[in-house]
């Protein structure tokens, strides 16, 4: 499989993106929404290099329809999710690809009146994006490529490995 960020690479944005969300959130005690399960690893290793108090809780987003990417309706299961009223909420997903996941997210938790909504992804397809807006905190902008690793999935394979590869075709043969 082709490497296309490194372990290392992704160990020094993620410390920087924890340096960056520390100043910006300090004096204000963070929500970080992780979805699931795409977003588990970046959350262990993120929130690590946050420094300010912050609390985590989890919801879940899958589409009907692909292994690859994002087609068909968006389910959300939100039985996990905490009271987010009044806090300031980070919603932290593995990958914006067209944004359509996210999107329904951020309807989603808005109504549960958060003080304010952002959003954090570690990597972000911006050739792909088929909405108005954009990830707030983005680790690395990638081409339109499929990948996986580091907490990205094919067919649920793949999210052990510690750096973000381009699958080629036996390697997705492999993944039963
Ligand atoms: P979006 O709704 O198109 O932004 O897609 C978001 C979801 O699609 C992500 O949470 C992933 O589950 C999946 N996805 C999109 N691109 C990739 C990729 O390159 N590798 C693995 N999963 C992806
Ligand atoms: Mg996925």
């Amino acid at each position: 499989m082709r490497i296309l960020i490194s372990e290392q690479r992704i160990s020094e944005r993620v410390q920087q993106l924890g340096q960056q969300l520390s100043a910006d959130y300090s004096g204000r005690p963070l929500t970080i929404v992780a979805v699931l399960t795409g977003s588990l690893v970046l959350l262990a290793d993120l929130i690590r290099c946050i420094s300010t108090p912050l609390k985590v809780t989890l919801i879940s987003a899958s589409s009907y329809g692909g292994t690859r990417t994002t087609s068909g309706e968006l389910s959300i299961n939100d039985s996990m999710l905490s009271d987010l009223t009044g806090r300031d909420v980070l919603v932290l997903d593995d990958i914006f690809d067209t944004g359509r996941t996210i999107d329904g997210l951020l309807q989603h938790l808005q109504v549960r009146n958060p003080a304010s909504l952002k959003t954090a992804v570690l990597l972000w397809k911006p050739a792909r994006t088929e909405v108005s807006f954009r990830p707030d905190y983005c680790g690395f902008q990638i081409p339109d490529e499929f990948v996986v690793g580091y907490g990205l999935d094919y067919n649920d394979h793949f999210r052990h490995l510690p750096f973000i590869g381009i699958p080629d075709a036996e390697d997705l043969q492999a993944a039963v």
